[in-house]
């Protein structure tokens, strides 16, 4: 498994059907959906964090991957490139309010989304290739300068319909090439757990600010107890649920409540908000890996 884990989450689609009814066929496929666990489970992943959290990182070690964060996820591109997230055939399954407008001009109605922490494009480039609708604009930013370079080298970037640039999400005030209450969507995929939990809320509220009144906010990020949080060691803890990697990116594990709480302090009305208990197994090892992602929408009032 790769150090940065998101990529496991990269390979398929999140929100399967495929049901493990008896546990004697565990090993028969790849992948259960929709798994539940039981209290013994739950017993050992809250025993499992408490051990690789009990110290918590020094105050100036903790300030150090919070100031370079950008330069850390500059030399995470600079090695992975774009190949590191990839074949991402869920996006439209799990978001259809992303997919492809009638092909139709006339149906069309001009949209704009824009993607917070885009990366190099892994969402950006397949809502290019397939919205063809003419009247699409797609935004995009990153703090990561490399993300970004890599994302305009694409051969299917298109700067007639996308605009990319670099900022730091957790600005107070965003410097963006579009009004307020213009965005038909904002995407957030894998990004929200990147940044420090005493800033996730400004971000938030921003977006809830670019957000047009009826717009929609698509999320989806690590949940709490999930492998990548229980494989930690102990002194890469930051505070509860927030650790750095060992390439130095952060990462948090998020609650539904805690989802719950900040978007709806930032105005947003929740439409849909999914715990995925996913189990992957290793069959020739004999392993089970149990992955916990949220996805949610949560929409800015009319
Ligand atoms: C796990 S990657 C996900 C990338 C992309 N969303 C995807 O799904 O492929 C997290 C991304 O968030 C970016 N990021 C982290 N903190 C950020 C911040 N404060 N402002 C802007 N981008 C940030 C990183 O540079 C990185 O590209």
């Amino acid at each position: 498994m790769s150090d940065n884990p998101a990529a496991e989450n990269e390979k398929r689609p999140q929100f399967g059907t495929r049901l493990l009814t008896d546990a004697d066929d565990v090993f028969k496929h790849n992948a259960w959906d929709h798994v539940q666990w039981d209290e013994e489970q739950e017993l050992a992943a809250q025993a499992a964090v408490a051990k690789n959290s009990t110290s918590k990182m020094e105050t100036e070690q903790k300030e150090r991957f919070q100031t370079d964060a950008p330069k850390f996820w500059d030399s995470f591109y600079g090695i992975h490139d774009n190949g590191f997230f990839k074949d991402r055939h869920w996006l439209f399954t799990e978001f259809p309010e992303l997919a492809p407008l009638a092909a139709d001009p006339v149906e069309q109605q001009p949209r704009s989304i824009f993607e917070l922490g885009c990366g190099v494009g892994n969402t950006i480039l397949p809502l290019l290739q397939y919205c063809s609708e003419p009247q699409l604009k797609v935004f995009g930013c990153d703090f990561s300068a490399r993300a970004i370079e890599i994302l305009r080298s694409q051969p299917q970037f298109d700067e007639k319909r996308c605009e990319v640039f670099v900022m730091d999400a957790t600005l107070d005030h965003w410097q963006v090439p579009f009004e307020e209450n213009s965005q038909d969507i904002i995407v957030m995929i894998f990004v929200l757990s990147a940044i420090e939990p005493k800033k996730m809320q400004r971000v938030l509220d921003n977006c809830y600010r670019y957000l047009r009144p009826g717009g929609m906010l698509l999320f989806r990020d690590y949940g709490r107890y999930d492998l990548a949080q229980l494989r930690f060691k102990s002194g890469k803890c930051m505070e509860d649920n927030f650790y750095v990697r060992g390439d130095g990116t952060m990462v948090y594990f998020f609650t539904e409540d805690e989802l719950r709480g900040m978007m709806t302090q930032a105005g947003l009305q929740e439409e849909q908000l999914i715990v995925d208990r996913r189990l992957q197994v290793n069959r020739s090892r004999g392993l089970k890996m149990y992955r916990v992602w949220i996805q949610t929408k949560f929409r800015k009032p009319l």
